[in-house]
């Protein structure tokens, strides 16, 4: 029998559609051969000298102590794609929020507590102005990194008629134009700035992307940018994006990753690392990660896809 650990999070239904006979797949495994996690934070320890492969759920490796796992011959995966249908319904959701006062509009209309229909009905006519949005179509979005994810946000901006602009730090501009012809590339990250109503972050958080929303980069920036940032954390330098705030280069802020210093900002919205948080993305992404670490197990197969 094989043996494949699981940390927390990783979708049962997934495991239910990975089901083999030959395999033992679970939380309490010892000596397994593999792991499987989505966003467990593995550590060194945690990995005994039995495993060979580790498999991620999800895109970003980070939570894996990569350089040990390298030096040690533990090949790791991650699941390219497997929940970026996911993460573009989410980004079109920003898109959307940070366009059209729909969470203001809600609250306003929640707080309306009048009984006269007459004067309720005044009342939702000065919302009604008061949270007028603007459309996408015709807008300038830029997408910084053209992995599967970065893609697929960038044709279903096309879709909506948005002009889209790519730009992707860590891998050449033909090997990344695999997107349709009307995506425009941009040669570096301020040019692309200075084109952008709207600009979502695609990147992994590695050492060329830490902080690289920082405050020069913002300084290229339209006045009134809205970003988003379903990527990491790391990559927008709070600072800097608090000042750029405070001074209207950028009109609004929607980032997946919660971070004190940006609690309670009204131009900021955040949310608790939804991106991938779908039932069909989780299952998609540990049936992938199990078949992966299957394919290596059985036939040595590296297939990171
Ligand atoms: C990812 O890296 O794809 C996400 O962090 C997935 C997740 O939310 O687990």
């Amino acid at each position: 029998m094989r043996k494949i650990r699981t940390y927390n999070q990783i979708s049962s239904r997934g495991l239910d559609r990975f089901s083999r006979d030959s395999y033992e797949v679970g939380s309490e495994i010892a000596q397994p051969e593999a792991i499987l996690l989505r966003s467990h934070k593995l550590t060194v320890d945690q990995i005994p000298d039995s495993v060979n492969a580790i498999a991620r759920a999800g895109a970003g490796v980070n939570n894996i102590p990569i350089d040990e796992c390298t030096h040690n011959g533990v090949v790791v995966f991650n699941t390219p794609g497997a929940n970026a249908n996911a993460v573009k319904e989410l980004v079109l959701a920003g898109l959307l929020l940070s366009s059209r006062g729909i969470c203001e509009g809600m609250q306003y209309v929640q707080a309306l507590t009048e009984n006269d229909p007459a004067i309720l009905n005044k009342e939702v006519e000065k919302g009604k102005k008061a949270y007028a949005g603007v459309e996408l179509t015709g807008k300038t979005l830029g997408v910084v990194g053209l992995g599967a994810i970065g893609a697929n946000v960038a044709n279903m901006a096309l879709e909506l008629g948005m002009e889209v602009i790519g730009y992707d730090p860590a891998i050449s501009v033909e090997a990344a134009w695999r997107l349709s012809s009307d995506v425009q590339r941009a040669e570096n990250l301020g040019a692309l700035l200075a084109k952008c109503d709207y600009v979502t972050l695609h990147v992994p958080a590695i050492e060329a992307t830490k902080g690289m929303i920082n405050s020069e980069a913002l300084s290229s920036a339209k006045q009134g940018l809205k970003l988003l940032n379903f990527a990491r954390g790391e990559i927008v330098d709070n600072d800097a994006m608090l000042a750029a705030l405070e001074v209207g280069k950028v009109a609004r802020y929607i980032s997946d990753f919660p971070s004190l210093e940006l609690l309670g900002n009204d131009k900021v919205s955040l949310l608790p690392h939804l991106g991938a948080s779908t039932v069909e993305a989780e299952e998609n992404c540990a049936i992938m990660g199990a078949n992966q670490l299957v394919d290596f197990l059985e036939n040595g197969n590296i297939k990171n896809s």
